[in-house]
């Protein structure tokens, strides 16, 4: 029988995450906010969650109940942090607490039950704000995001990332324990949870006409969720990983995405106004190939997303029903 792995898993990225595990073998302690809520209910049909799945109820904030949810475990991956870019008006209750409390319990109950291996998902967001960063190098996992520039620009998502991050580190070292953070970009593909994440709301509203994409992630850096739940494995899996992973695919264009996009789906609406170029650095995910990462490109990524999002009727939705849903969505992650 494997070891158990406790994870935080109604999300996203989180779901491919414990259907990954699940189909290796593991066994897994999946922590959400409520187990009995209907928008959970994917996770309790994946293959083999009857015999290896539990759910507990956790808050990020509720040391007690993330104690309880990863005792027994040898690895965990902490996965869960508010994914908000928008409409924030109290940045500190709503991101930078969550993150960073979230991550301190998680830490504190790992070093308290010996976990072997703790992987964190960080962001690119804790890599790329950074002014003094100069133009046209690339970025590897030396750069960090400027906590004074992201406050002065408002950016808090990215502050949350980035002092969420450190925390881990810190942490890490004052109390022996392993340590591994996966810094993915804009993580886009076929969803298995039943609500609309946050970076895949906006490559709908891309796909429907929106510019909000390009004036949210200015740098073009996507990889797909299911290379994101490969990554987290491998370094999980892979005895000498150490430090932060950027898990990412190279640059692209917002006019080449455009272009690809065109001869993919013609009859689509596509924002008007796209930058020439795109003046962001790029970023290097040579680290986490040559532990033997591998990834889809982007095309693909894009194709399954748009399959998955046509076959569940999120493209063929009228416009302002979509519109509706999109601001139902964003004050659903604001209230959370
Ligand atoms: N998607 C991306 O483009 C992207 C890129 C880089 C990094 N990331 C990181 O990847 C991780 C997962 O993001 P995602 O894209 O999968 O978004 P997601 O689907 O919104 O997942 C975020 C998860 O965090 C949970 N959460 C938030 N606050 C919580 C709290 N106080 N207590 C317990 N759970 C809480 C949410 O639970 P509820 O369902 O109960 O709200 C949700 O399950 C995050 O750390 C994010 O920063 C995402």
């Amino acid at each position: 029988m494997w070891p158990n792995r406790d994870c935080n898993c109604g999300g996203f990225i989180a779901s491919w995450l414990v259907k990954l595990l699940l189909s290796k073998g593991y066994k897994v302690h999946g922590t959400v906010r409520d187990p009995s809520s209907e928008k959970n209910a994917h996770l309790r049909k994946m293959d083999k969650a009857t015999e290896n799945l539990q759910l507990f109820k956790a808050d990020l904030l509720d040391y007690n109940a993330i104690e309880a949810a990863i005792l027994g475990c040898e690895g965990v991956f902490h996965v869960a942090s508010p994914v908000i870019l928008s409409g924030i008006s109290n940045p500190e209750v709503e991101l930078i607490k969550p993150a960073l409390l979230g991550t301190r319990n998680k830490l504190k109950a790992c070093s308290k039950t010996n976990i072997k291996r703790v992987v964190v998902v960080s962001s690119n967001a804790a890599i790329a704000i950074n002014p003094d960063w100069p133009h046209g190098t690339i970025m590897d996992e030396r750069c960090w995001s400027d906590e004074d520039f992201c406050r002065e620009s408002e950016k808090w998502y990215c502050l949350s990332k980035k002092m969420a991050e450190r925390e881990a580190f810190k942490l890490a070292q004052e109390n022996g324990l392993d340590v591994v953070t996966l810094c993915p970009s804009l993580v886009f593909g076929p969803l298995l949870q039943s609500n609309v994440n946050y970076s895949s709301l906006l490559l709908i509203k891309f796909l429907k006409g929106s510019p909000e994409l390009i004036e949210t992630s200015r740098s073009g850096s996507f990889v797909d969720v299911r290379d994101v739940a490969d990554a987290l494995l491998l370094v999980y899996e892979t005895p000498n990983a150490s430090g932060r992973y950027i898990c990412s695919l190279n640059q692209t264009q917002y006019t080449d995405l455009i272009d690809m996009l065109k001869n993919m789906y013609p009859s689509f609406k596509y924002p008007n106004n796209i930058p020439d170029k795109n003046e962001a650095n790029d970023l290097s995910s040579e680290k986490l190939k040559k532990i033997g990462w591998k990834c889809r490109t982007l095309k693909e990524t894009i194709d399954d997303s748009v399959k998955y999002y046509q076959e569940v009727g999120l493209l063929s939705m009228d416009d302002e029903v979509f519109g509706f849903l999109s601001m139902y969505i964003n004050a659903i992650y604001a209230m959370n």
